[in-house]
């Protein structure tokens, strides 16, 4: 068994959570649940950074003491990873005594080491991040994050010797290659150790700033904050009379966003080499997410409550959306389009409709106790595609790649989209001959959402418990997570409903396919890119139109007879109120031709007919040149 120690930055509580906090907090989550699964030692810390001008100052703003202000936010913190579901071991606050004690003491071994002495310091300072900045990352004479001006700041303050730790640090970063991670944030700690490394300021006057820790061997000044708060991490786990963090330092991860890596990246490393603390295992560094473009921080003034998009769209769905559009280490944009895009196509449709297609089937069959029906080639697929999804999963989750790890789950869930509609399950129920066969089908499905029910826990947990209890499954563990060695179908209970699909607003002038179950509004024009292979799953095809009636009793569907290449097909297009049936008989459409079949009043349609609209006006794509059909549309 091995041990993971994992903590995210502690927020400052000038401000109250976020969507940039919840991420962070997020991704964590989702890296400890996966730990948990695969039967580590887990301890999973978050907390609040308390002290510091900027929180007296905010305080004082709201006519409160720093203590009082600093109570009411952190409880805000806790409360919202509470309802996120965040499965945090412990939550640590810097103005907690067993913090303080720890900071103390390391300030005074430090101290007696020599590593610390007494001078004066002019530099330009930005109280937003609570750190000066050199000439040279200075922007426009403006801190580069905040983009706010800077205070030039000189005073008298205990310096620790941070500059004797430079060339240390190259050679660690350069022997140590997965120390930081991604790379580029690791060459970007490189880049910051090719000038020269100054020490560090770890002080403030008490005659200028009360709130803070006070220095153990000067009373008149209090720890700069930084030197403060990255202690929190090895606070939380140093007392050695808690048997519940013995031994978890050496195991020490951090997950952060770029904005503070070189208090992570530089501060943190010399600090523990100094004092004789072992380093961190590994620093891990996410991109920032903007929204339209400018970065979303409480500074910048686009602050988005955590809650807002949670409470309207579920936590599993804000969660999916948060871990699978952010590349890990590169910046991403967010918008509700995009969100409500991703909801529909691949929660919606691609895990909902399985989960609903597949227990609707199994519970319709009833319990199978022993399956008889020998395995055939489409069964073995599915059990190789489940191995791959997990072995996938595995690697991306060693370096935080959380984006891939739920690519190779939806490469799964596809593989057994397709394995329902070619197996026909509901086509093998008619035939008592088949039904040897339809059980293995029904097995194979059973046997895919079970792993389904382990394999997404980390990422959607409220969606994968509901996916285990309708199987009646007991407690994950990743080990389970193999489809292949099912020999019975389980009693099911229906799942319905599991992630409702969200209507979106007509935008002005848009491509809309034109039918069949999908009851999918069309895609706003701001909807978020997807990458060309994305587009290449959809297969369009040239179509003729055979035959064409009303479905009876709809004012908006009619059922088409049409022909693709050599085959015939019926399917439903919604287009009764533009087109009068005569009208399309012998028409070249363009349809969505490998889509799942779906029964619309009674009717099973077998694709979609593409038509652009506006204003209430539809046209259907037709070809301004003759070609067959069967014909491909790229
Ligand atoms: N208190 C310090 C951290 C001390 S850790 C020893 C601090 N606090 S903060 O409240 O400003 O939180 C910063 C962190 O919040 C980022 O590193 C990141 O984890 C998260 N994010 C804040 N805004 C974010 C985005 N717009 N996008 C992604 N993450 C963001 O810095």
């Amino acid at each position: 068994m091995s041990t993971f120690y994992l903590t995210t930055p502690i927020y400052y509580v000038n401000a109250r959570p976020h969507l940039g906090h919840a991420c962070t907090t997020i991704m964590a989550d989702a890296m400890c649940r996966y730990h948990r699964l695969a039967g580590d030692r887990v301890y999973f810390l978050t907390g609040t950074d308390e002290h510091g001008e900027r929180i007296a100052q905010v305080a004082a703003a709201a006519g409160k003491s720093p203590q009082a202000y600093a109570d009411e936010i952190a409880a805000v913190f806790r409360e919202t990873w509470r309802r996120l579901g965040i499965t945090n071991d412990d939550f640590i606050r810097t103005t907690e005594p067993r913090h303080r004690k720890v900071v103390q003491e390391v300030l005074q071994r430090l101290f007696d080491a020599g590593e610390i002495y007494f001078g004066e310091y002019g530099g330009w300072y930005c109280y937003g991040c609570e750190r000066f900045y050199t000439e040279k990352e200075i922007v426009d004479g403006k801190c580069p994050d905040h983009q706010t001006a800077l205070t030039f700041v000189k005073e008298k303050n205990y310096f620790f010797k941070m500059s004797k730790y430079q060339d240390w640090l190259i050679k660690h970063l350069e022997d140590n290659p997965a120390f930081i991670q991604p790379e580029r944030y690791r060459n970007e700690v490189l880049g910051f150790l090719r000038e020269p490394l100054q020490d560090l300021s770890i002080s403030r006057p008490r005659s200028r700033l009360e709130w803070g820790i006070p220095l153990p061997f000067d009373d008149k000044y209090v720890t700069y904050v930084w030197f403060d708060a990255l202690l929190n991490y090895y606070s939380a786990v140093s007392d050695p009379g808690n048997e519940k963090t013995r031994g978890l330092w050496e195991h020490v991860e951090h997950i952060i966003g770029k904005d503070i890596l070189k208090p992570h990246g530089v501060y943190w490393p010399t600090m523990l080499k100094a004092a004789g603390i072992p380093l961190y295992r590994r620093l891990n560094v996410h991109g920032y997410w903007s929204l339209g473009g400018s970065k979303m921080s409480k500074s910048v003034g686009n602050v988005v409550e955590a809650f807002q998009l949670t409470d309207k769209y579920g936590h599993d769905a804000f969660r999916y959306f948060l871990l699978r559009e952010m590349n890990f280490g590169l910046d991403a944009s967010f918008s509700e389009e995009a969100f409500v895009d991703r909801l529909n196509a691949d929660l919606a449709n691609d895990l909902g409709n399985l989960a609903s297609r597949a227990t609707t089937l199994i519970a319709a069959a009833g319990a199978v106790a022993q399956v008889t029906e020998p395995v055939e080639d489409a069964d073995r697929e599915i059990a190789t595609s489940a191995a791959d999804a997990r072995a996938a999963v595995e690697l991306a989750m060693r370096d935080f790649a959380f984006q891939k790890a739920l690519g190779a789950i939806w490469t799964f869930i596809g593989s057994v989209n397709r394995y329902v509609d070619t197996s026909a399950p509901w086509a093998l129920a008619k035939d008592p001959a088949k039904r040897p066969r339809l059980e293995r089908v029904l097995c194979t499905l059973a046997d895919s959402l079970g792993f389904l029910g382990i394999v997404l826990d980390p990422f959607l947990p409220d969606a994968a418990r509901k996916i285990r209890e309708a199987l009646g499954q007991g407690a994950p563990t990743l080990e389970a997570a193999v489809v292949g060695r099912l020999t019975a179908v389980p009693r099911v209970t229906k799942i319905s409903g599991l992630f409702p699909r969200i209507d979106t607003k007509p935008a002005s002038t848009t491509l809309s396919p034109q039918g069949i179950g999908q009851g999918e509004g069309p895609k706003g024009e701001t909807a978020g890119k997807i990458p060309i292979t994305d587009f290449q799953k959809v297969d369009l095809r040239v179509a003729e139109v055979l035959t064409a009636e009303r479905v009876p009793k709809s004012k908006k569907l009619l059922k088409l007879s049409i022909r693709v290449g050599e085959e015939t097909r019926t399917l439903v297009a919604g287009v009764a109120e533009h087109y009068e049936p005569a009208d399309l008989v012998g028409r070249k459409v363009v349809i969505v031709a490998n889509l799942q079949p779906a029964t619309l009043m009674g009717v099973e349609s077998n694709g979609m007919v593409l038509a652009a609209e506006h204003g209430g006006t539809l046209s259907l794509l037709t070809l301004d040149r003759d070609l067959p059909s069967g014909a491909k549309v790229k």
